[in-house]
């Protein structure tokens, strides 16, 4: 008798949209144009596209009918409270204010907790929450364990933070200049990796003694839980849903970005349970935002919202999801590629360093990687290394990150497990002609979070 184990999406296709096939001179001019930076790419020239999972979901029918009872009030309208209700009952938060999408959320976040000379640990860095605590005048700290650091190194939670570290900015600094610890859910620049159940209780009762809150980057929880149900020992007969309000139990508020997990093209909400600060803050997202009851998004996008995040939390949604992620990673593995392990929530990410081994960090290997990966057949990724880390505000040297990966990233119902195995094999393609390729230099530098715009020519 064969055994079940096989995964399947829980959903059928009811629509469809047509991709487009290109030719290698199409793309070898589409890239050079695009001064070899994937996100400055046409994305009709794109033929998969896994730039990332952001915004990027297929929505389902019953958020494309709730689009249609968009109540577009300008104050007070239905779908806020709606949405309102749904984080209030999923994620257990008490206050909720709507935001254009997680960034949105960061910023007001940074001003209401943040003074000048602050100390921000984190769990790794994630691009525009750093930028948003430096601009809010505090300092970012990494205290995520040192396994992180290293994409060939499997430890099931690399999303944990090392106590030490944390105990030794409270010692340098005093717990009073830390007024958080910024908590993120899957890892993205460690390829998104998760957090423990355990490791966050253990945070939580050390810092909940010295005054200090945790704050958590929500953005990929579902799938943080999907790991802590199949990894962690004593969690794998909890639902998903049961396992996300735990995780949002031992924080004090939350930035999301509801693009990922939740499902929908657009949005986020900021989280709190603290009154002051959300009066603070419902104050300060009328200035950057919108009012508290929309902050930067139309009723209907609420609306969508509030259905994707009840899909989101489906044990059956999420084993899927993972599922496809896993697919592709081990067809990988089989062909030797190197990649970051384990394998992560949200995408593959391919480990330059070891991929392109001739190349040093100073000639972008990750970005060149990628713009190899459009040229060969025309599938979209990104760069996660030394372009992405940019430049420490202070002294202007490039931040080396140890990590210098290349993000497959796979949107939310989206594409076919047939699609996997063709990305599967284009990267094969590259992989067996990486002696040919060489490294980028770049030729224009945008002062803040370069990699979306800065461009690149090829070494001769
Ligand atoms: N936090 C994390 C962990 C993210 O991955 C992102 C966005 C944000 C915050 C910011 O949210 O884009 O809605 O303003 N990540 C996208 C990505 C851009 O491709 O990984 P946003």
């Amino acid at each position: 008798m064969m055994k079940k184990h096989s995964w399947a999406e829980p959903y059928k296709i009811k629509m469809v949209e047509l991709l487009k096939i290109t030719t290698l001179p199409q793309r070898r001019k589409a890239i050079d144009n695009a001064g070899y930076n994937t996100f400055l790419l046409k994305s009709e020239d794109v033929y998969i596209d896994l730039l990332t999972d952001s915004g990027t979901s297929a929505m389902s029918d019953q958020q494309w009918a709730g689009m249609m009872l968009g109540d577009e009030a300008y104050a007070g309208s239905a779908n806020f409270y709606h949405l309102e209700k749904v984080v209030q009952e999923v994620y257990g938060y008490k206050y909720m204010i709507p935001t254009h999408q997680g960034r949105g959320a960061e910023n007001i976040l940074s001003q209401v907790m943040i003074k000048k000379g602050d100390i921000i640990p984190g769990n790794m860095y994630f691009t525009t929450t750093r930028l948003h605590q430096e601009l809010a005048g505090g300092v970012f700290h990494d205290i995520i364990i040192e396994e992180a650091h290293d994409a060939a190194n499997y430890h099931p939670f690399k999303g944990d933070v090392d106590l030490n570290k944390l105990e030794a900015l409270v010692k340098e600094y005093g717990a009073d200049k830390i007024p958080y610890v910024c908590i993120a859910v899957t890892v993205n620049m460690a390829g998104g990796q998760p957090i423990s159940m355990g490791n966050l209780k253990a945070l939580r009762a050390y810092t909940e003694n010295l005054g200090i809150k945790i704050i958590l980057d929500m953005t990929r929880i579902a799938e943080n839980a999907y790991f802590i149900q199949n990894r962690e020992p004593g969690y794998a007969q909890r639902s998903i849903r049961s396992l996300v309000k735990e995780i949002c139990s031992y924080t004090d508020g939350a930035t999301m970005s509801a693009k990922k997990d939740a499902l929908v093209n657009i949005g986020g909400f900021l989280a709190l349970n603290n009154t002051d600060a959300y009066e603070e803050a419902s104050n300060l997202v009328v200035v950057y935002e919108g009012l508290h009851t929309y902050g930067g998004l139309a009723g209907r996008d609420m609306e969508a919202m509030a259905i994707g995040i009840k899909e989101s939390i489906s044990d059956a949604h999420i084993k899927a999801r993972i599922g496809q992620v896993i697919y592709l990673g081990e067809q990988m593995k089989q062909m030797d590629i190197p990649i970051t392990e384990p394998i992560g929530g949200h995408g593959i990410f391919i480990d330059a360093k070891r991929f392109l081994p001739h190349l040093h960090q100073e000639l972008f290997p990750a970005q060149a990687l990628a713009a190899e990966l459009f040229i060969d057949a025309g599938i979209r990724t990104m760069e996660r290394g030394i372009v992405s880390a940019g430049r420490n505000a202070k002294t202007g040297e490039n931040y080396c990150p140890k990590l210098e990966l290349v993000r497959l990233t796979i949107p939310r119902r989206v594409y076919t497990q047939a699609h996997m195995d063709v990305i599967a094999e284009s990267v094969c393609n590259v992989y067996d002609n990486r002696k040919k390729i060489k490294g980028l230099k770049m030729v224009y530098e945008p002062k803040y979070l370069r990699f979306f715009q800065a461009r690149f020519e090829k070494i001769k």
